[in-house]
């Protein structure tokens, strides 16, 4: 399912955190947004789940316009700070959540097994979350966020605190839950990351200023990385200003 974003405002009070965004993330492609700390991509990902109205433009996911009830089951997010229960057991996460998705107990459970294994807490099934590292509550929810196979998989900032053999194995499984046709938009800063993904849409003050295929926009630096992409974009804004 693609993702369509026409004119897309925000503002918190006087401040436009996302201004004029405007473009389509293709279907089935990984879509990474890049942007520095406080420059809008939680907020332009909560729009694209639907968990924020724009205050202009809109946001179609395929032929839906969010924010839409009816996209829960196709959705899959995995929030910057994580929403679990602290007082339950990963178990019980994975139940409550698996409940809202409304899966069949059978098939949950079954479900719950897998994905259990797919981020390697299969031993911690049982354990509170309270009890968790850093890494495991992460990893926890993302086994949440594709509980129900979702056709578009949200994940902001996934593998922070997350060591880099595990971050690996994560990215395999993204690559995975990719060949079988999810969209997935992730917002990262770290460069390996940004090389597993087909485009990159960088994010500054709130608007759009390149999207691209990674490829494309990494031929436009002296040294491929991408800190460079922003040196450019701010030496542009300067130049707008003087
Ligand atoms: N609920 C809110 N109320 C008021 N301001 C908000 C709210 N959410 C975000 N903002 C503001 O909108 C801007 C963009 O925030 P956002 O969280 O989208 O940035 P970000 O790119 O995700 O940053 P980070 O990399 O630190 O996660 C920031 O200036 C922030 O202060
Ligand atoms: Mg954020």
């Amino acid at each position: 399912m693609n993702i369509q974003l026409t004119h897309v405002e925000k503002s918190f009070g006087e401040q436009l955190a996302i201004n004029d965004i405007d473009f389509t993330i293709q279907s089935g492609e990984i879509c990474c947004l890049l942007g520095p700390s406080g420059s809008g991509k939680t907020t332009l990902i909560r729009l694209m789940i639907g968990a924020l109205a724009p205050d202009q433009g809109t946001v179609r996911v395929g032929e839906t316009k969010m924010p839409s009830m009816s996209m829960l089951r196709q959705i899959g997010f995995m929030p910057q700070n994580d929403g679990l229960y602290e007082d339950l057991s990963a178990e019980a996460n994975l139940e409550f959540f698996g409940s809202i998705y409304k899966l069949g107990k059978k098939a949950l459970e079954a479900r719950i097994t897998e994905v259990l294994a797919l981020v390697d807490l299969t031993q911690d099934r049982k354990k509170l979350v309270r009890n968790f590292s850093g890494g495991m509550k992460k990893r926890l929810s993302l086994a949440i966020a594709i509980l129900h196979k979702p056709d578009v998989l949200f994940l902001d900032e996934p593998t922070v605190g997350i060591d880099p053999i595990l971050r690996r194995q994560i990215w395999d499984q993204f690559q995975t839950i990719r060949a079988e046709g999810t969209t997935i938009i992730v917002s990262t800063h770290v460069m390996d990351e940004v090389l597993e993904c087909d485009r990159a849409a960088l994010i500054y003050n709130g608007r759009l200023i390149a999207y691209d295929t990674v490829q494309h926009l990494l031929d436009q630096t002296e040294n491929g990385r991408v800190e460079e992409l922003f040196l450019i974009a701010g030496e542009q804004e300067v130049g707008e200003h003087a």
